[in-house]
């Protein structure tokens, strides 16, 4: 067993001699520009309370197997049922985790011999899926249609599409109607993972997709529920015939436990919220505007993108980078770095979350700090 543990400890010093190397950190006390959790739902206290209640009534907190044995239940069905309609979708499918609803999705649904095209920034679920699914796949520049339309000249087949709307690296969107247009003059099917758009994008949180009405015109969408809805989970939206087929094969949905009770009222109340409270949108959209105003103002490298809720400046070099994270928390910010081989090296970023429960004060503290330090 030494000479495996050897190995790893040899790979994990490479890692740490290129300045990449990953560690879990604790962190309190620092204002909050780094987490997912755009509308606050993960510590807002009415919507625990709401979940609280939820749960008080509910006679069992674990679901007791995998869906096609016994984990299978009503609740399940009616939180599915309900998402889907908010989402304007004819059938919806949970998942413990975007990463296995993505993951799942593709490797179930794409053959040996099928295409995929798919964006040179998507995330590693996305990518995970494509792998798995063993089909001939082909990246296309990022948010490029044109680089996309010379993968359509060149290769013939059944074809997936495969993008994001909100980009989780660098906050940007991807040109939809375009991309949508071009999928279906080549009889292709488009997904695509809505995960930094849920409760970002649209008047109630809604996603990129129904924000632009495209959302019928769309083979699958993924929603994930661990960023703006505050806890963990997804769903696979697609139509009836799509749901049946990954109940029938695909294996991250087969061969797990079913959600718990807890899991699933939390992510009811969230959406129960999105509906009924409006208050924790408008905020963020406010916090947007403010966020770009100050932004117009200042004179230092502008963000890579000003589309969502996610801000990323260019710091080029993992050191460099890693030394501005550090000298921010110091001063009582929470930014964190990407570090390359997450992103080509060179293009190392900080990343700003922004949340609705940010303060105008945060946000131009943040600015100004960026400002002496970039
Ligand atoms: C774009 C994107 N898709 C999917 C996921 C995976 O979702 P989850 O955290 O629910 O596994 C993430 C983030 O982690 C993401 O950023």
């Amino acid at each position: 067993m030494d000479h495996v543990h050897e190995r790893l400890q040899r790979e994990l010093i490479a890692r740490e001699e290129a300045q990449a190397l990953r560690r879990l950190t604790v962190s309190q006390g620092l204002v909050d520009f780094a987490s997912n959790d755009y509308l606050g739902f993960a510590s807002d206290a009415h919507l625990k309370k709401m979940i609280l209640a939820e749960i008080a009534e509910m006679p069992f907190f674990g679901s007791g197997g995998s869906r096609l044995l016994t984990g299978n239940n009503a609740y399940v069905e009616l939180v599915e049922n309900e998402i889907a309609a908010f989402h304007d979708a004819p059938a919806a499918l949970f998942f413990n985790s975007g990463y296995e609803a993505n993951s799942g999705l593709i490797s179930t649904i794409v053959h040996r011999h099928d295409f995929i095209f798919y964006d040179a920034f998507i995330h590693a679920s996305l990518r995970e899926g494509i792998r798995l699914s063993g089909a001939k796949a082909y990246s296309f520049d990022h948010n490029d249609v044109d680089s996309l339309q010379r993968l359509f000249e060149i290769h013939k087949g059944n074809i997936f599409v495969v993008t994001e709307s909100v980009f989780s690296m660098d906050g940007d969107i991807a040109p939809l109607s375009e991309i949508l247009a071009l999928t279906e003059k080549y009889h292709a099917a488009l997904i695509l993972d809505e995960a930094h758009a849920t409760g970002v994008i649209g008047k109630r949180g809604e996603g990129l997709a129904q924000h632009l009405g495209l959302h019928s015109r769309i083979f699958a969408r993924v929603h994930t529920f661990g960023k703006a809805i505050g806890t963990n989970g997804a769903v696979v939206l697609g139509s009836t015939i799509l749901r049946n087929y990954l109940i029938n094969y695909c294996k991250p949905f087969i061969y797990t436990t079913a959600p718990n009770y807890l899991q699933l009222a939390a992510v009811r109340m969230a959406y129960r919220y999105l509906v009924t409270i409006q208050e924790p949108i408008r905020r963020l959209h406010h916090n947007l505007k403010c966020m770009k105003d100050k932004l117009h103002s200042v004179t230092y490298a502008q963000p890579v993108s000003t589309d969502s809720a996610i801000f990323s400046f260019i710091v080029p070099g993992n050191a460099a980078v890693k030394k501005l994270s550090a000298d921010l928390r110091i001063a009582g910010f929470d930014m964190r770095p990407i570090l390359s081989p997450t992103i080509p090296a060179g293009s190392e970023r900080i990343r700003i979350c922004l949340h609705a429960f940010n303060t105008d004060e945060e946000i131009r503290g943040a600015l100004q700090l960026l400002q002496t330090k970039i």
